[in-house]
C-alpha cells in the first residue's frame, strides 16, 4: 500500500522526508515523490520506480524549505507513471496532496469539476482532492481539506500543503492510518512508525475523520466537525536499531533470526509457571464472558490465516470451545448465524488489513464480540476490537511475513492454555505446556543452526518450476504456510496440501522435477506421512523431509532431512515453520530475487 511521510520542524525536510520513503520501501510501491515548502515557494519532483531514483533526481536540485510531504504510490487508479505518482496538484500548483486510499466518488466529483473547468493533469482519483481543496482555501488550510472531506466518499490517509499556507502540514485520516511523530526537531507525520521511528518514539494515533494541522511547534487535532481535540503522546516500543538491518542482507533473513527473541517477547509477563495459567491483561475486560465462551471464529488473511488455522487445532486440543477459522475475504459473504456469546479472533501483523477490518464489522453487526491478536499498537483492528493481546513483535520490515507468524502462534496458543485452564485443562497440563513454550526460544535457535544445510538443499532444488507441500492436523496449515513463502519470494509455483488429499488428486503431479516437501514430525500422523512419503517415492519425485531428530525411517527414506527437536505436538508448527522459512529465503537468493519488496506485493494490504 501507499506509504506517507511528512515533516514540519526546524531541519531541512528533503533529506529528512528522503530517508522516510526508505523506511516505507517495504511496503510495495511503483513510484514517489515529495514537495518541499519555503514560505510561499514549493518545489515538487516525482519518479518511476525505486526510490532511489527519485533521489537521484533531486540530489544537486535546490530543495530549501522546513516542510514538506512525501508518498510511495502503489498504483489503484492509474498506471505507474510520473503523472500519476504524488504529490497530485491543482492547476494553479498551490495545493500539493499525498494519499493513501481510494475515493469511491472520485468519477462524479472528477465530472462536476472537469464542467467548472478543471483540466485534470492525471488518471488518479487523488487529483480530485487538490482541486477541491483548492477551491475550498480562502486562507485557512484545515478548513478547506475538512470542506473536502465532507464531499469524499471513501478512504483517505492525506498530507496537504498550500503555497499560501506557509510552514504547516495539515493532515487527515479515514480508513488509513496516520500517526503523529513528536520529537525537539519538529513534527512528523506517517502511516507507520518505521518512517520516523530513527527521530522519535513518541506518537500520537490520529483517529477515523479526524484532522490535525502540523506545525514545527505543535499540532492541533480537530473533528470533521472542527471540534478540538486533545491527545496525549503515546510511546512505541519500537527502536531505531529495529528497523535498521544490522548487518543482515535482507530483512527477511534478519526477522527469521530473530524468532527465538520473539517467541520471549510475546511470551514476557504473561507465564505463572506454577499455577500452569497464562496472564493476559488485554482480554480481561471481556473476561467475564469470554471465560464461558463455547464458540469462537478466527479470522484473518495470508499467512495470518494459517496461523489461525493452527490455532483452530490447538484451541480443539486445549479447550472445549468449538472452533472455526475463516479466510477474512469470504467471511463476510457467509450466512451467520452466531450461537449466543461467540467471540471473534481477529489475527493482524499490521492491524490494517482491509479484508479482515471488514469481516470484523460484519461478525460486530452479527452479534460476536470482538478480540485481536496484532502487532501494531493503535492500529484499526486493535481499535475495532473489545479486547486483546499484542505480538510485541517488533516491527516487520519484510513483506513476507515471519518471525510475526510465530509470535501470533505463541500468543494464540497462550489464549487457548488461559481458556482451557478455567475449562477442562488440569494444572500438570498446563505446567507442562508453559514449559514447552519456554524450552522454544532455544530449540528455535537449534533449528536455525541448520541454516546452511538448508541452503545446500536449496540449491539443489531452486530451478524446479513447481513444489509441493505436504502436511497433516497441525502441520497442514505448515504446508500451506511453506507454499506461500516459496511463492511470494521467489516467485516458485507452490502447492500446500493436506497429505491425505494426495491419493486425490495431486498425486497424479509427482515427476523427478518436482520436490515435496513433507512435514512429518513424530506425531500421531507420522505413519501416515510415512506411507504418503513411500508413495511420492516410488513415483521418483524428490522428498525433503521435515522431520524429528533421529527418525531413522525418515532419513532411511527421503532424498533430503531437515530436523527439528521432540516437541509437544501442538507446539510443532512452531519449528516446522522455519526450515520453510530458510528453503523460501535461499531459493529466492539464488533466483536473486527482490527479498524483502517481491513483485506486485505490499506489506499491508488497506483496501479491499
Ligand atoms: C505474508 O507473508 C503476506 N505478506 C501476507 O499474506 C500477509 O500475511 C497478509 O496480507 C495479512 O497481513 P496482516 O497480518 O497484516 O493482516
Amino acid at each position: 500500500m501507499c506509504g506517507i511521510i511528512c515533516y514540519v520542524g526546524q531541519k531541512d525536510a528533503k533529506p529528512i522526508l528522503i530517508e522516510g520513503l526508505k523506511r516505507l520501501e517495504y511496503r510495495g510501491y511503483d513510484s514517489a515523490g515529495l514537495a518541499v515548502q519555503d514560505g510561499n515557494e514549493i518545489s515538487c519532483y516525482r519518479e518511476l520506480g525505486k526510490i532511489a531514483s527519485l533521489e537521484g533526481l533531486v540530489n544537486g536540485q535546490p530543495m530549501e524549505g522546513t516542510s514538506g510531504i512525501a508518498h510511495t504510490r502503489w498504483a489503484t487508479h492509474g498506471e505507474p507513471s510520473v503523472q500519476n505518482a504524488h504529490p497530485q496538484r491543482d492547476q494553479a500548483e498551490n495545493v500539493f496532496v499525498i494519499h493513501n486510499g481510494i475515493i469511491e466518488n472520485y468519477h462524479l466529483l472528477k465530472k462536476r469539476l472537469e464542467k467548472e473547468g478543471v483540466a485534470f493533469q492525471s488518471e488518479t482519483d487523488t487529483e480530485v482532492l487538490a482541486h477541491l481543496i483548492s477551491s475550498h482555501f480562502d486562507g485557512d488550510l484545515a478548513d478547506a481539506v475538512r470542506k473536502t472531506m465532507g464531499q469524499v466518499e471513501g478512504t483517505f490517509g492525506l498530507g496537504v500543503i498550500h503555497r499560501h499556507a506557509p510552514d504547516q502540514v495539515v493532515v487527515a485520516r479515514r480508513g488509513s492510518p496516520l500517526i503523529i511523530g513528536v520529537s525537539d526537531d519538529g513534527h512528523f507525520v506517517a502511516s507507520d512508525v518505521s518512517a520516523m521511528v530513527r527521530y522519535t518514539n513518541k506518537v500520537v494515533h490520529l483517529q477515523e475523520n479526524e484532522l490535525a494541522t502540523v506545525t514545527a511547534d505543535d499540532f492541533f487535532i480537530s473533528t470533521a466537525q472542527a471540534q478540538r481535540i486533545e491527545r496525549s503522546t503515546e510511546t512505541v516500543e519500537w527502536s531505531a536499531e529495529d528497523v535498521e538491518l544490522n548487518g543482515f542482507p535482507h530483512y527477511m533473513l534478519k526477522e527469521i533470526y530473530e524468532q527465538p527473541h520473539t517467541i520471549k517477547n510475546a511470551l514476557r509477563g504473561r507465564l505463572e509457571p506454577g499455577e500452569g495459567v497464562p496472564k493476559l491483561g488485554g482480554i480481561m475486560p471481556v473476561w467475564e464472558d469470554l471465560k464461558n465462551c463455547r464458540h469462537m471464529v478466527l479470522v484473518a488473511c495470508g499467512t495470518s490465516f494459517y496461523a489461525a488455522s493452527v490455532a483452530k487445532y490447538i484451541f480443539e486440543k486445549l479447550t472445549e470451545i468449538d472452533t472455526e477459522v475463516g479466510l477474512a475475504s469470504e467471511f463476510r459473504y457467509r450466512k451467520l448465524n452466531f450461537p449466543p456469546n461467540t467471540f471473534m479472533v481477529a489475527i493482524s501483523q499490521s492491524g490494517e488489513t482491509a479484508d479482515t477490518l471488514a469481516a470484523m464489522k460484519e461478525a460486530k453487526r452479527k452479534g460476536a464480540r470482538l478480540l485481536g491478536v496484532v502487532n501494531v499498537v493503535g492500529s484499526s483492528i486493535s481499535r475495532e476490537t473489545d479486547g486483546g493481546i499484542y505480538n510485541h513483535a517488533g516491527p516487520e520490515i519484510g513483506v513476507a511475513s515471519t518471525k510475526n507468524f510465530v509470535s501470533q502462534l505463541t500468543t494464540l496458543t497462550l489464549l487457548a492454555l488461559l481458556l482451557g485452564r478455567h475449562q477442562n485443562l488440569s494444572l500438570t497440563e498446563g505446567v507442562r505446556a508453559i514449559r514447552a513454550l519456554e524450552a522454544l526460544p532455544e530449540q528455535v535457535r537449534e533449528v536455525l543452526g541448520q541454516a546452511s544445510h538448508i541452503e545446500a538443499i536449496a540449491e539443489k532444488y531452486y530451478h524446479c518450476t513447481n513444489w509441493l507441500f505436504l502436511g497433516r492436523k497441525y502441520n497442514y496449515p505448515i504446508a500451506l504456510e511453506g507454499a506461500l513463502k516459496l511463492k511470494e519470494v521467489s516467485y516458485i509455483h507452490a502447492e500446500g496440501y493436506a497429505a491425505g488429499e494426495m491419493k486425490h488428486g495431486p498425486i497424479a503431479l509427482i515427476n523427478p522435477e518436482m520436490p515435496t516437501v513433507a512435514v512429518i514430525p513424530k506425531d500421531e500422523m507420522h505413519e501416515k506421512m510415512l506411507s504418503n512419503i513411500h508413495e511420492i517415492k516410488s513415483r521418483k519425485g524428490p522428498v525433503i523431509a521435515i522431520a524429528t531428530q533421529g527418525d531413522e525411517k525418515v532419513r532411511d527414506l527421503a532424498d533430503d532431512v531437515i530436523e527439528i527437536p521432540h516437541v509437544l505436538d501442538f507446539l510443532t508448527p512452531m519449528l516446522a515453520v522455519i526450515p520453510c522459512q530458510l528453503l523460501a529465503y535461499y531459493c529466492a537468493k539464488f533466483l536473486e530475487r527482490d527479498i524483502d519488496k517481491p513483485r506486485n506485493l505490499a506489506k499491508s494490504v488497506t483496501v479491499e
